[in-house]
């Protein structure tokens, strides 16, 4: 008896799924380099560009060096970057952030000057800025919300005066973006945009990225202002306001644990949608595959194009030159 007989299969999906070539033809996403943003660590000094010891294959990179990092990703088809700045002091008042030549606004001109096409973005809060290590302005032990606000304000028409593209405020304050929008324009730089990362969890999918800034909480964690893991409705309430406040782009982080809200925004809200795959994600995967455990690369470009198929239509990732390596 042969296996036709035994079997009336009609339906045969794995028809679709038999050569590459018919797979392709079949696939229903894609991730491209021009999906990808560059998260970019500069600190102080010349011709620094030192490992971060909990991120391995990602670096702090002075100005110079970052420089020629922001020429190579340019070369790669990388076409934005994320800026995130160690400041040559903390202060408790976080003055550096709006200093017109602090870290940031440096490197902002220096990378336009090389590589005046690449979309920069800068990274708006405090944590780096000030002791503490909060993404807002502390007293007796709390974030203040409205004093915070101000600051950021300043310094997003810092980073415009200097070049920024869009401001990426990631700090959580309530009534931010409004701020931030209105002191833009009042300040002439209504092209600048905002992506306000919107849906931002407590998580502790953060670490590494601390480790690399310097810039772990001193007390106390950010539950006051980041969003409690356990909540999706919350996440479209901050969504929303962000957007009715006039962000152009909103972001859900962490990455792969909360797909199910970038799906969720995307199919709700009609303003691009950006992911980020945090500094944990990405060390987790490193660290397996440096055991010999996983295939870091192929779990990394599934990551990635998971988080296309749940509807992200950008994503902050520190693999995004391995990436664009594979995609060449
Ligand atoms: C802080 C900020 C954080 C990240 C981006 N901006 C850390 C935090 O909120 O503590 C995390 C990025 C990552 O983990 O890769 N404003």
């Amino acid at each position: 008896m042969s296996q036709t007989d035994l079997l009336n299969i009609v339906n045969r999906p794995r028809r679709l799924r038999r050569t590459p070539a018919i797979r392709s033809l079949v696939r229903e996403n894609t991730l491209t380099k021009s999906d990808l943003v560059f998260p970019l660590f500069v600190c102080p000094g010349t011709n620094v560009r030192e490992q971060v010891p909990s991120m391995p294959g990602s670096f702090r990179f002075s100005i110079d060096n970052a420089v020629k990092e922001c020429k190579e990703l340019w070369d790669l088809g990388i076409q934005a970057i994320d800026l995130f700045g160690i400041p040559e002091e903390k202060t408790e008042d976080g003055r550096e952030a709006y200093n017109d030549n602090g870290i940031i606004q440096r490197a902002l001109r220096a990378i336009k000057e090389a590589v005046p096409d690449l979309y920069i973005m800068t990274d708006v809060a405090l944590d780096p800025f000030t002791p503490f290590g909060h993404d807002g302005l502390v007293r007796d032990g709390i974030i203040l919300n409205d004093e915070t606000v101000e600051v950021l304000c300043k310094m997003s028409v810092s980073h415009a005066k200097a070049g920024a593209d869009m401001v990426s405020p990631s700090d959580m304050m309530d009534g931010r973006i409004g701020a931030i929008r209105e002191a833009l324009d009042d300040a002439g730089h209504s092209d600048v945009g905002i992506l306000s990362y919107a849906a931002k969890y407590s998580s502790s999918f953060y670490g590494p990225f601390r480790d690399a800034l310097h810039s772990a909480p001193q007390f106390g964690d950010k539950s006051t202002y980041q969003m409690d893991p356990a909540n999706t409705a919350e996440a479209m309430k901050e969504i929303e306001l962000d957007i009715m406040e006039g962000a152009d782009i909103v972001m859900i982080k962490p990455g792969l644990a909360y797909l199910d809200i970038v799906y969720k925004t995307k199919e709700r809200f009609d303003v691009p949608v950006a992911v980020y795959h945090v500094s944990g994600e990405y060390s987790m995967v490193m660290a397996a595959a440096e055991k010999g455990w996983i295939d870091g690369d192929r779990v990394m470009m599934e990551s990635l194009v998971a988080m296309k198929r749940a509807g992200a239509d950008i994503i902050f990732t520190y693999y995004a030159k391995e990436a664009a390596k594979k995609l060449s």
